[in-house]
């Protein structure tokens, strides 16, 4: 009989030993792109960082304008920059995402308002309005896991309250709200390009942005306040008026991305298929169900499968001991202390699902027959 793990004896495992929960996907340009670079005067940011925000504007953020930078979290904080956050300002977030979609509002010294999760985990579109007061300067979603979240709802608000709509669609890629592609049409929305993303760049990000009038400053602020096109006339005099960060995106970055969205259509593709299918093998199985799997009018980027599970720990050590890796990968953010730590039973959704939702493998390297031996393992019982 297999001994059963203890959840702290379970370190990340190789991928030869069995099914890891994430892994890169390199797209098969990626070498010959990098080495071309290489090669040439430029490795920092160059014309590649162009062509690649070219690529992925007409992709999906047309008619906003796409502007690429180091990180996803480097996006965020210029979103909230651009939002003109000032100290004090609120801005409700929902309770359950990535650190990095919070943190960046505590450098700019914004009061967070937490916002309860619906059953998808997405921030409840329907929590937000009771959260507004003359103080709150914005509403960031995060479309968990690649579902888009009730935009109209949070749109809706927006106009209402005048209040801009940051969303961090960092799991999204390629999602589509209502036909439309996520990143064309609110006020700012960020994507992440870390490197268990769809594209990954290593580490990278892309804002899309909707006013045209605030590219300038965003494109300044993201190279230490310095109109760059003018240094590189040789003007060295023209003054520096406001305080930039180095945020920008490398041409060695900028070419894995370029190799990536020549291969996006198919990888989104399979990420939807293998999605699809824990769906159909998973159909009826007691005690889990799979999250954000009912929507009619929204594409699930398939980012991450999470289910909601009976017995967490059991059900992790159960998979775990047949080789297949799971986690929660985030945590409600009210738990840790530079957000001001947990609020007892303001999240009643959150309450709910803390112990409950689990992410199973879901990536480039994983194929519909791993889908199915994960299935048998779960129908097994835990
Ligand atoms: C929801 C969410 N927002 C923001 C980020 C930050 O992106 P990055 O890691 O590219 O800075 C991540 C993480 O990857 C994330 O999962």
């Amino acid at each position: 009989m297999t001994k059963e793990k203890s959840l702290d004896e379970l370190p990340l495992m190789e991928t030869h030993e069995g099914i890891v929960l994430f892994h890169p996907n390199i797209p098969k340009n990626a070498v010959q792109y990098l080495e071309n670079v290489l090669n040439t005067r430029w490795i920092g940011q160059g014309p590649r960082v162009e062509e690649f925000e070219h690529m992925f504007n007409s992709k999906f953020a047309y008619p906003c304008k796409s502007l690429a930078v180091g990180s996803g979290t480097d996006a965020l904080h210029l979103s909230y920059l651009l939002a003109d956050i000032q100290p004090d300002d609120e801005v409700i977030v929902p309770v359950f995402t990535c650190t990095a979609t919070n943190i960046p509002l505590l450098y700019i010294g914004a009061k967070i308002v937490f916002c309860d999760i619906d059953e998808n985990l997405n921030i409840d579109a329907n929590a937000i309005e009771d959260l507004i007061t003359e103080k709150t300067k914005a509403i960031v979603c995060v479309h968990y896991g690649g579902l888009p979240c009730d935009m109209d709802k949070l749109w809706e608000l927006g106009r209402k309250y005048d209040l801009k709509i940051i969303e961090d669609a960092a799991h999204a890629l390629g999602a589509r709200y209502k036909g439309k592609i996520i990143g064309s049409e609110s006020d700012f929305s960020m994507f992440s390009f870390q490197a268990i993303k769809h594209v990954t760049t290593g580490d990278g990000g892309m804002l899309t942005i909707k006013d045209p009038e605030l590219v300038e400053k965003a494109k300044r602020l993201r190279w230490f306040g310095i109109d760059r096109l003018k240094k590189q006339k040789g003007i060295w005099e023209n003054d520096i008026v406001e305080v930039g960060y180095k945020y920008q995106m490398t041409d060695l970055a900028a070419v894995l991305g370029i190799a990536s969205l020549e291969e996006f259509d198919e990888h989104l593709e399979h990420r939807q298929r293998l999605y699809k299918k824990y769906c159909e093998v998973l159909a009826g199985v007691e005690g889990i169900r799979i999250i954000g799997a009912e929507y009619e009018d929204r594409e699930h980027a398939a980012w991450l499968l999470t289910a909601e599970v009976d017995d967490r720990d059991n059900f992790m050590r159960h998979l775990r001991n047949h080789d297949i890796e799971s986690a929660q990968v985030h945590y409600r953010n009210d738990r840790y202390t530079i957000f001001g730590g947990r609020q007892e039973g303001k999240f009643p959704n959150m309450d709910r699902m803390e112990d409950r939702y689990i992410v199973l493998p879901l990536h480039a390297k994983v194929t519909e027959c791993d889908v199915e031996r994960i299935a048998e393992v779960i129908r097994k019982g835990w």
